[in-house]
C-alpha cells in the first residue's frame, strides 16, 4: 500500500536542510528506532554560557520521513537552548509538516529523540550530568506525558485519551506500563507495543520496560 504524504514531508525530503557532519562538533549522538532499525546521527556546536545551539546537521540511515523529519528537527534547533529543546516533544515536527502517517509517526520519534541524545553527550561532556541522574528523575507523570504521543494506529488517537494505559510503574530507571487492549486490537499489538517501547526508550534514565498488554508481559532492555 503507497503511503500518502503531505506536501511539506515531499518538499522537506527532496530539499533537506542541514545535512551533513561538523567539524570539531561539541556532541554527536546516533539514534536507533526499534521500530524500523532506521538511524540518525546528529552533530551540534552548543554555546557553554548561553547553552543556545548554534548549528546542528544530520545524517540520516532511513526512510523519506526520517529525512523529512530531521531536517525539520534540526531547523527548529538552530538558535534556541537546549532546555528548549528538552521540553520538545514529536509534535512540534509532525505539526510543520503538516502531519505523518500514523505508521510513520515513529520517525518523528525517532528525530527529536536524537537532538535529545545530542544533548546529553554535551552535558555529560560538559560534567553537567551524570550517570543515574536520569533514573532518579524519571516519574510516573514524565511517562504518562510521553504516551501521550503512542498513537493508536487505527484510531490516529493517543492511548492515553483512549483509556488504555491502565497502570504505569517505576523503580530506579525500570518501567512497568499496563495497556488495556480492545476485543478488536489483537492485529496492532505487535505495533503498540513497539511504539509504547519506542517512547519510553526516548525517556532520558530509562533502561528497561515491561509492556504488558492485558494478559501478555514482554520485558526488553531499553
Ligand atoms: Fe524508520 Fe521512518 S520508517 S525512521
Amino acid at each position: 500500500m503507497a503511503i500518502k504524504y503531505s506536501q511539506k514531508v515531499i518538499e522537506e525530503f527532496t530539499n533537506p536542510e542541514n545535512v551533513g557532519e561538523i567539524e570539531g562538533a561539541d556532541a554527536v549522538a546516533t539514534e536507533g528506532s526499534p521500530a524500523c532499525g532506521d538511524m540518525i546521527t546528529y552533530n551540534m556546536i552548543i554555546d557553554p554560557e548561553t547553552h543556545i545551539i548554534n548549528d546542528v546537521k544530520f545524517r540520516s540511515y532511513g526512510c523519506a520521513s526520517n529525512i523529512a523529519t530531521a531536517s525539520v528537527a534540526t531547523k527548529i534547533a538552530k538558535g534556541r537552548t537546549i532546555e528548549e529543546i528538552k521540553k520538545l516533544t514529536p509534535k512540534a515536527v509532525t505539526e510543520e509538516l503538516d502531519g505523518l502517517p500514523a505508521v510513520k509517526i515513529h520517525c518523528s520519534v525517532l528525530a527529536i529523540n536524537g537532538l535529545k541524545a545530542a544533548i546529553r553527550e554535551w552535558e555529560k561532556k560538559q560534567g553537567l550530568r551524570k550517570d543515574g541522574d536520569d533514573a532518579e528523575a524519571l516519574d510516573k507523570e514524565t511517562i504518562l506525558r510521553e504516551l501521550r504521543n503512542v498513537i493508536h494506529p487505527e484510531t490516529g488517537i493517543s492511548i492515553v485519551k483512549m483509556n488504555m494505559v491502565r497502570t504505569i510503574e517505576v523503580d530506579d530507571g525500570k518501567i512497568f506500563v499496563e495497556l488495556l487492549m480492545g476485543e478488536t486490537d489483537e492485529m496492532f499489538y505487535e505495533n503498540i507495543e513497539e511504539e509504547t517501547r519506542e517512547h519510553l526508550e526516548g525517556l532520558p534514565g530509562a533502561f528497561d520496560a515491561t509492556i504488558k498488554l492485558n494478559d501478555k508481559p514482554i520485558t526488553k532492555g531499553l
